[in-house]
């Protein structure tokens, strides 16, 4: 995978951040410790990826879609581990939000990073694929995606079908989300905009599958975050539903068929980032 894309990420959102002004000192510090712990950056990164094949290059404003995309997803993870969610106590390696800055700070950091994203995406819309770009990352974001399958986790799943849509709500929309904005700055036409949109969706479901074995299979050093959170918190997941050795043929399927979505299209990118579900350890 592309290290220096990884670096003039980190690089351009440090530009980004530094133009962030006037906000209350703890507010500001409470929001750049979660995103400066670094994580994966896997949506930037899909997002990046995604436009640079289809158009050879990437421009500035990729950049700042990428940008905000984090900041959702960082801003996801805040609220995520609060008591009133999933209660933990480490993620990125560090203290969580609300253990450093308490939860009050830690849900407005989140608000903060979520609005702040939402001002990004604005800032770049000026004609119909920035547009779209934008509303694709605001509607999987929110109630049409990853808020309710918070809602679904929050409320304890109870079949096969609300596992699946849970997944499908909680973790593939944003990372759909990613490659199809990247997609769509790429001009990219709705024949390939459909099968990107299959493929995301694979993706992202392989991504909470191989998510959830991690919490109990994984090593805490290399997750950064507790193992067995789901267990204590009794949560609905695969290998609740199906046990360790079925979930992992599933996880195997999907990613199968994440790779027939895009095959021959000549997507490194892509193709590797869904083989890497089948072997991550972070
Ligand atoms: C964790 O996401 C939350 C899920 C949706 C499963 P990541 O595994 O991408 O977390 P970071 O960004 O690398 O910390
Ligand atoms: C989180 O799922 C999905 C989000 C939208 C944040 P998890 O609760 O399994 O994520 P981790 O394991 O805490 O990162
Ligand atoms: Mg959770
Ligand atoms: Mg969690
Ligand atoms: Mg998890």
């Amino acid at each position: 995978m592309s290290n220096s894309l990884l670096l003039q990420f980190e690089s351009e959102m440090t530009k980004i951040l530094k133009d962030l002004k006037d906000i209350h000192h703890e507010l500001l510090s409470s929001m750049m410790y979660s995103l400066e712990a670094g994580g994966k950056r896997i949506r930037p990164l899909l997002l990046l990826n995604t436009a640079l094949a289809l158009r050879g290059e990437n421009n500035e404003s990729d950049f700042v879609f990428a940008c905000a995309i984090e900041m959702i997803h960082t801003y996801s993870l805040i609220h995520d581990d609060l008591p009133a969610m999933d209660d933990d106590d480490l993620r990125r390696n560090l203290p969580t939000n609300h253990i450093k800055y308490g939860e009050g700070i830690a849900i407005l950091a989140g608000d903060g990073l979520l609005n702040t994203a939402m001002e990004l995406l604005i800032s770049q819309i000026s004609n119909e694929s920035t547009k779209k770009a934008a509303l694709t990352i605001a509607k999987a974001s929110g109630v049409s995606g990853m808020v309710s399958g918070q809602v679904y986790d929050v409320k304890t799943v109870k079949t096969k079908e609300q596992l699946l849509k849970m997944h499908q709500l909680k973790t593939a929309k944003l990372i759909e989300s990613a490659i199809i904005a990247g997609a769509y700055l790429a001009k990219a036409d709705e024949q390939l905009i459909n099968k990107l949109k299959v493929f995301g969706e694979k993706l992202g479901i392989a991504f909470q599958i191989s998510d959830d074995l991690l919490d109990v299979e994984g090593d805490e050093s290399l997750i950064g975050k507790p193992v067995n959170s789901d267990e204590k918190n009794n949560k609905s997941t695969y290998i609740s539903f199906y046990g360790l050795n079925h979930t992992k043929l599933l996880l195997q399927d999907t990613v199968k068929q994440a790779l027939d979505s895009i095959d021959g299209l000549g997507l490194v990118y892509l193709e590797t980032l869904a083989k890497f579900m089948l072997e991550r350890k972070h």
